[in-house]
């Protein structure tokens, strides 16, 4: 656990209390636009699955679950955009309603990627749930359904974010504080 003193903490930039308003209304939404369906949730490992497991608690319906790892070449703090699927999902995409479930859209290009790569599959449907986007990072402006958070340009940690695999438990998204990696 890190200490609350850890010098690598900065500005808290989503608090505990705005994340739990934010993703009640998130699956308030998907609730009402996917009634009578079961939507599918695919996971991005690791960083999604904080925020996915508290938005699947906030949606009323028979949600079902998948994850996928991918790992992007580049350096800790950056995406080279070449993305590799380090872990695949189990369930069979055709006919199902499809909702990726990611925890920051920074540059889009795993998230591009990926797009392209579920569609594919032949989903029934497919929409994009980002916890947060990078303010003015992306080259197109992606097509996201359900956005949490639109933030500013500083690397961020915490509800699921890392730097090297630390700092994904901290309740709230906060700046990382740290030397750049
Ligand atoms: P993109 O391909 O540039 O959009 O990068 C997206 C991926 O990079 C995310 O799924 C995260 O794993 C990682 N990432 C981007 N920004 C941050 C950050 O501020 N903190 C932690 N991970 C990040
Ligand atoms: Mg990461």
């Amino acid at each position: 656990m890190p200490a609350l003193d850890d010098a690598n903490l900065g500005e808290i930039v989503v608090s505990e209390a705005d994340l739990k308003a934010r993703i009640a209304a998130l699956g308030h939404q998907i609730t009402e636009d996917y009634a009578g369906r079961a939507p599918l949730l695919v996971g991005v490992l690791k960083g999604a699955f904080v925020f996915m497991s508290d938005l699947a608690r906030a949606i009323d319906l028979p949600v079902e679950f998948d994850f996928m790892a991918v790992s992007s070449y580049g350096s800790a703090t950056k995406t080279s955009g070449v993305v590799r699927i380090v872990k695949d999902l189990d369930i069979d995409l055709s006919g199902r309603h499809v909702i990726l479930v990611e925890d920051i859209v920074d540059s889009g290009l795993t998230l591009s990627y990926l797009r392209k790569n579920l569609k594919a599959r032949n989903p029934a449907s497919l929409e994009v749930c980002a916890l947060l986007v990078r303010e003015g990072r992306q080259k197109r402006s992606p097509t996201l359904k359900y956005v949490g958070f639109t933030i500013p340009p500083a690397f961020v940690i915490g509800y699921g974010l890392d730097v090297a695999e630390r700092y994904r438990n901290l309740p709230y998204v906060c700046i990382w504080g740290g030397a750049e990696s």
